[in-house]
């Protein structure tokens, strides 16, 4: 018994008027209602994928898993349990404002708020338009997307999310960041997508790394490329990746984090074999500009 997939992300941001014109303009996400203080999100027929609060951290509140009955989400709290975390079951009141039917939540060891849910809410009635025009983003069985956390103690990150929430490792990358610095990446699945999470042992300020949106097409990809390009927010010129084979860029978000804009990812087949590399990419990614 594993989650099942990653189904939503929510963010504490400073400035929530200038993550509402961010998701819109540059992801070409399609926002789902909100109001000063908050804004939400959708990138496909689900309600809503991202929830941005307004606050000072500029980091990860919260991410949800989910499964696919009421059945699965009893066996992942009884997991959980099991080892050694400590499982809330949700009142009705936020499983509602969720929009899910279930939901129950943990905190995982560096603090970050886990939810775990089933039933979310599909709007067909209501189809998803990108505000720029993207195609679609890749979801459905593989999920919102993936997201990498920064965590100082990766076997305790591990312990949880694959003891605990039952995700697999998929490969592990040596990252070498400067001459002085290097990094372990995990990179851990739960469907085929090939990381639904990956936890990296650095020291930064911020637990988020970035989050990653994968669309259908490659021109998706090009025509969000310019638009961070125009106003230097690329992080990582356009390249791809070694392990999960994702064409992608990296630009900067209003919360100092970065998001991965990618598209044409491999995914993890039967029988998957667990291998790790030296390299991030096999060609571009290379660190731009001032982020
Ligand atoms: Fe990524």
């Amino acid at each position: 018994m594993s989650v099942q997939r990653l189904g939503y992300l929510g963010f504490e941001v400073s400035d929530v008027q200038a993550w509402r014109s961010f998701m819109t303009e540059k992801l070409g996400a399609m926002e789902a209602g909100g109001d000063e203080y908050s804004a939400r999100f959708r990138t496909d027929s689900r309600s809503w994928r991202l929830l941005v609060e307004k606050g000072p951290a500029d980091d990860i509140s919260f991410a949800g898993f989910e499964v696919d009955s009421e059945e699965a989400l009893f066996a992942i709290g009884e997991r959980l349990e099991s080892h050694g975390v400590k499982v809330t079951s949700e009142s009705s009141e936020l499983a509602a404002e969720r929009g899910v039917l279930g939901l129950i939540s943990c905190v995982d060891p560096m603090d970050t708020r886990v939810e775990i849910y089933f039933g979310a809410t599909e709007l067909f009635e209501k189809p998803f338009v990108s505000p720029t025009g993207v195609s679609s983003f890749l979801t459905g069985d593989q999920g919102l997307g993936h997201y990498v956390m920064a965590v100082p103690d990766i076997d305790a990150a591990m312990e949880f999310y694959v003891q605990g929430l039952g995700l697999n490792l998929s490969d592990i990358i040596d990252w070498t960041l400067r001459e002085d610095l290097t990094a372990k990446l995990h990179f851990l699945h739960c469907n085929g997508r090939h990381h639904s999470l990956a936890i990296v042992g650095l020291p930064e300020t911020k637990k988020m790394h970035h989050f990653m949106l994968e669309t259908e097409l490659m021109d998706d990809v090009g025509f969000a490329y310019d638009k961070f390009d125009v106003d230097q927010s690329v992080v990582m010129t356009l390249g791809r990746h070694t392990n999960d084979h994702m064409l992608s860029f990296y630009g900067a978000t209003p919360s100092g984090f970065a998001v991965e804009y990618g598209w044409g990812a491999r995914q993890v087949e039967p029988g998957w074999s667990v291998v790790r590399y030296d390299r991030i990419s096999m060609w571009g990614h290379k660190f731009v500009g001032s982020h």
